[in-house]
């Protein structure tokens, strides 16, 4: 069965046609297409024979499972990757300790998360798959991740190459085409994603229309403190961050979604970012949350505005 069957409500041709012309695009090796794809070709032979997603580090293979040729090819693929963004994972012996400890976000939602077993589910910026590794261990039918950037959707393909997991899916797919996918996930996960987006409550409105009735959305969102239904709109960058338009209070947020047509919309942890949870480390050598707020007063961003939250929200489609 092709993955694309378990969505017969979508516009299927929209999305083929979509992922056709990606993958011709990628077939013809365009300068810049190589960067990630030589690394993951480079490990493609190498399966793991033991992963473990049940705790904070993502586990895929064991260190004596390979030979010293072989490691030293997966330890190089690895430091291709580099950034490396979201983590922890322990990969064939190899500690990648990430920018961020994802292990923390993935823990606050765990407690609201509906029943994944057996059910289709987005993870929509999936990154490198860490969420989704943590998913497969709740037994999903299916995770499709949806994921514009070649770093990441090859990081991704390379963990899963040598993991196995058949039910885990990567697609260089972005949040705009997410409504073509009409009633078609049980759940979708929209982390990290929606201060992105200049129209946010357009982008749940699509959301919505791409999950089943009775389907549940769980979102993480940056956002700013306050009791006030308000968002915040840079002028450019938030917290150096570009590419940011409103960042919510909770209360906002919880409007959104009402509005978005969302029912039993539960604002159900939040939390002031730090650099303990986002920090430089051995494989993300770059800037990072301590840079990007005012040294001599935390409770501001550099640019002068409200230092980040993290909101998390959990909102049903109506039946
Ligand atoms: C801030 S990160 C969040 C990653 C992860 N979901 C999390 O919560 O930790 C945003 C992710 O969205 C991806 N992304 C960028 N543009 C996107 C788009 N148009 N649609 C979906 N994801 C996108 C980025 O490459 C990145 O992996």
């Amino acid at each position: 069965m092709r993955y694309l069957d378990h969505f017969p409500n979508a516009d299927l041709r929209a999305i083929e046609a979509f992922l056709q012309e990606k993958a011709q695009w990628l077939a013809q090796g365009k300068k810049g297409s190589e960067r990630f794809r030589l690394p993951y070709e480079s490990v493609q032979h190498i399966r793991a024979a033991e992963c473990d997603f049940s705790s904070d580090v993502v586990s895929i293979g064991r260190a004596d499972e390979l030979s010293r040729q072989d490691r030293e090819k997966v330890y190089k693929a690895m430091r291709d990757f580099m950034p490396w963004r979201k983590g922890p994972f322990e990969v064939f012996g190899i500690t990648i300790d990430a920018e961020w400890r994802s292990e923390r976000k993935w823990n606050r939602a765990l407690p609201e998360l509906p029943e994944l077993k057996g059910k289709i589910v987005a993870d929509i910026g999936c990154n490198n798959g860490y969420y989704m590794f943590r998913m497969a261990h709740l037994k999903p039918k299916l995770v499709l991740g949806f994921e514009p950037y070649l770093q990441h959707y090859f990081a991704f393909k390379t963990l899963n190459g040598f993991a196995g997991c058949g039910n885990l899916l990567c697609e260089l797919l972005g949040v705009e085409h997410i409504g073509l996918f009409r009633k078609g996930f049980d759940v979708i996960f929209l982390m990290g994603i929606l201060y992105h987006r200049s129209s946010p409550v357009e982008v749940l409105r699509e959301i919505r229309a791409a999950l089943k009735p009775g389907g549940v959305l769980i979102v993480e969102s940056q956002g700013i403190p306050g009791k006030e239904p308000w968002a915040l709109f840079p002028k450019q960058r938030y917290a150096k961050v570009p590419g940011t338009y409103f960042v919510p209070t909770a209360a906002c947020l919880e409007n959104w979604l009402s509005r978005a047509g969302f029912s039993g919309v539960k604002i159900f942890f939040s939390h002031p970012m730090s650099s303990r949870e986002q920090r430089r480390t051995e494989w993300m050598v770059f800037e990072s949350y301590a840079d990007y707020i005012d040294q001599a007063n935390p409770a501001l961003t550099v640019e002068g505005y409200p230092a980040p939250i993290r909101i998390f929200a959990r909102a049903d489609n109506p039946l």
